[in-house]
C-alpha cells in the first residue's frame, strides 16, 4: 500500500535560486531543499546519515553537485541522493514539485522518520 502524500509549500522559487541550498522544517521534519544548477529541485533528508549533523551547513560544489557534510566530510551527489564517499548511503528523498513560485514537498504520511542512517564497516567514524 503507498503511503498518502501531504503536500506543504516549503519555500518559494525566490528563497531557492540555482545553485542554492536550503534548510527547511517542514511539519517537523528537517529537510534540505536543492535547486539543481540547469535541473530540477530536489529535497532530501536535512541530517547526515552517518552522525545527524546539518547537511545544510555542509559545502557544496554546484558544477559537480557534490555536497560535503561538515562532520566527518562523507560525500553526497544532490542529484540524486547517493553517498559518493563512502559509497552505499542514500539520502532519503522526498517528493517535490514547483507550482507557480511555490516549492511543494510531500511528506509521506506513514508514521515513519524519513531519515536514512547508515554506518561504514570501520565503525562510527
Ligand atoms: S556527520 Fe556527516 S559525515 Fe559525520
Amino acid at each position: 500500500m503507498t503511503a498518502e502524500i501531504l503536500w506543504v509549500t516549503a519555500a518559494t522559487t525566490d528563497d531557492l535560486w540555482e545553485g542554492d541550498i536550503l534548510d527547511v522544517e517542514v511539519e517537523g521534519e528537517q529537510v534540505l531543499l536543492v535547486h539543481v544548477m540547469d535541473g530540477p529541485v530536489k529535497a532530501y533528508q536535512g541530517m547526515c546519515p552517518h552522525q545527524e549533523v546539518l547537511l545544510g551547513d555542509g559545502s557544496w560544489d554546484v558544477d559537480t553537485n557534490r555536497l560535503l557534510c561538515p562532520g566527518h566530510k562523507w560525500e553526497f551527489d544532490l542529484m540524486t541522493g547517493a553517498g559518493t564517499n563512502p559509497l552505499g548511503c542514500q539520502l532519503f528523498e522526498y517528493p517535490v514539485k514547483v507550482d507557480g513560485d511555490d516549492i511543494v514537498l510531500g511528506i509521506p504520511q506513514d508514521g515513519t522518520r524519513h531519515h536514512n542512517r547508515f554506518e561504514t564497516s570501520e565503525g562510527d567514524e
